[in-house]
């Protein structure tokens, strides 16, 4: 029935919801805003992410968590959860349900990280050490406020000698035994399956668009379609009747192991780590390599079809070495490479993309492993977020980095939205690591990460006129407070990019010609 239905589907041309990200049309990215508020995110919908064309927010887990004190407070307590209620250090329901909401008025949608696969680790104790105050005991795995009981977890499954995940090319220890640690939910079992239907529907019914799957290398596939199949269709307030939650799936899969990103496909779009791990490589020169190789970014990689991939440069594990870390992940530390990064990932029509939003932390290096990896966001002496703060100059305070805010990156998200479905065109490279690229007749982009200067002339494919260069400036009323770029009547535009230019990469669009 199963290949039937997909084969009816293909015939009508109908598109599998839950690989459509359900933003609005015309926008193309959406930002995780890692460890934010809901107070925060509500007001950054409406004051930045709205009139700049952002199509969603990834926020953290809105469940209720342990709360670690050893180390204190770390970001990962929040994939610790106790219960289903919507309590957390971003906020409370009542919060949530009004970011939910005003976000959605403006256009923004909400994608909610789903802790689904576990419980607290087994080592999280007993009492109510809990973001909501609800008792738990991790020893006796129970869990009244959802509830759970022993009944309702993996350990007579699991066949490792610790009780731990020790063997990633072992499929049924990574999938029926404990990710460090954490307890690992029986979603074999109907209730299970129910229960986390039943919090990820209270989610759908306030409003939210879809979900971010955690750890879902970490479950079998066929248990999570069986959750997902419980799953109501979203709030016709703000989407249309019949619409499915977009979904996700964390599967870190950088080859070498049994199992592939492929395996969830029947379930939504994969998580595609390769993705970041070989442009940091690509950018850092790394390895002999090149952006001239990049003419067939994509699945010319090795990378899941473009229309099965969620891509990003780095995410809120990789940047701090976790989860598929490694030391080629670009982030907010590396601000010059990272912005060509990112700059690339959104020209490049491969994947659903999402920009990373981050807080700064104290690295500290010890021994080339950051020991401050742990760290959670900024915060009071009592344990509460601190709040986002705006600068006159538009950038963050309080340590929130706020990449999505960095001019380079905000004007490329604007970039992706102006060329959507255009054909990337026009390639040209140095056999180096100077290249350009265009998205039809829409907009072009021209790096130089070589040692020496870039000038020359190119076949943009856009039409003539004054263009401004939205990297090194943007485009203000009828002035532009970067470079101009002359496209003449053939298409033909010269371009000079200094390899000590601050940003040495140029980009221009069509809602960006003077
Ligand atoms: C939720 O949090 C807000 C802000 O701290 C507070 O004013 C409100 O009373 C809380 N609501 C509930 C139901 O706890
Ligand atoms: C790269 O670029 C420069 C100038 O744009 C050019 O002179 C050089 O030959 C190119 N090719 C290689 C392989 O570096
Ligand atoms: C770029 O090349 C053109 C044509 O050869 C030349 O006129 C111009 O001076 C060059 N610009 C720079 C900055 O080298």
């Amino acid at each position: 029935a199963y290949h039937l239905s997909f084969f009816l589907l293909l015939v009508v041309g109908v598109c599998w919801a839950q690989y459509s990200p359900n933003a609005l049309s015309g926008r193309t990215s959406i930002v995780h805003l890692f460890e934010w508020r809901w107070a925060d995110i509500a007001l950054e919908c409406e004051r930045y992410l709205a009139p700049n064309g952002f199509g969603g927010v990834q926020i953290s887990p809105p469940n209720e968590n342990v709360i670690v004190t050893d180390p204190w407070q770390p970001w990962w307590e929040r994939y610790q959860p106790v219960s289903y209620k919507l309590c957390t250090r971003s906020g409370n329901e009542t919060e949530f349900r009004d970011m939910v909401t005003r976000c959605n008025n403006v256009g923004v949608h909400i994608y909610v990280d789903a802790v689904i696969n576990h419980m607290c680790g087994a080592h999280a104790g007993a009492g109510s050490h809990a973001t909501c105050g609800s008792y738990f005991s991790a020893k006796t795995e129970d869990f009244p406020a959802v509830p759970y009981s022993g009944w309702d977890f993996n350990d007579d499954k699991c066949k490792s000698r610790s009780g731990d995940i020790e063997n990633y090319h072992d499929i049924s220890q990574v999938r029926d035994c404990r990710l460090v640690s954490l307890l690992d939910l029986a979603l074999e079992k109907d209730y299970v399956r129910s229960k986390v239907a039943e919090y990820m529907n209270h989610l759908i019914d306030i409003g939210v668009a879809g979900f971010r799957i955690d750890a879902a290398k970490h479950m079998w596939p066929g248990d999570l379609k069986a959750v997902l199949d419980k799953l109501n269709d979203l709030n016709t307030k703000w989407f249309s009747a019949g619409t499915k939650p977009f979904i996700y799936q964390e599967v870190i899969d950088l080859g070498g192991e049994p199992i592939k990103g492929s395996d969830y496909f029947g379930n939504g779009r994969v998580t595609e780590f390769k993705y970041g791990a070989k442009l940091g490589t690509v950018i850092r020169k790394w390895n002999g390599e090149k952006m001239a190789y990049l003419k067939n970014w994509g699945e010319g990689w090795g990378f899941v079809p473009s229309d099965r991939a969620l891509v990003f440069v780095d995410n809120h594990d990789n940047q701090r070495g976790h989860g598929a870390g490694g030391a080629s992940i670009l982030t907010f530390w590396d601000a010059r490479l990272y912005k060509m990064a990112v700059g690339f990932m959104l020209a490049h029509p491969y994947g659903f993309t999402r920009v990373m939003s981050s807080f700064r932390w104290p690295r500290n290096f010890v021994n080339g492993r950051d020991v401050n990896d742990w760290v959670g966001p900024p915060s009071n002496a009592d344990g509460s977020v601190r709040p986002v703060t705006i600068n006159a100059d538009t950038t963050c305070g309080n340590d929130w980095v706020c990449e999505h805010r960095w001019r380079q990156i905000k004007n490329m998200v604007i970039f992706r939205n102006v060329v959507d479905g255009q054909p990337f065109s026009n390639w040209w490279d140095n056999g180096s690591n100077q290249v350009a690229f265009g998205r039809g007749s829409k907009g072009f982009i021209v790096f130089n990460n070589d040692d020496w200067d870039l000038n020359i002339s190119l076949q943009t494919g856009l039409p003539a006129g004054t263009y401004c260069d939205v990297i090194s400036g943007e485009k203000e009323g009828n002035t532009c407070t970067g470079e101009q770029v002359y496209v003449s009547g053939d298409g033909i535009a010269r371009f000079h990019v200094s390899n000590n230019a601050e940003d040495p990469f140029v980009a221009i669009h069509v809602n960006a010609k003077l």
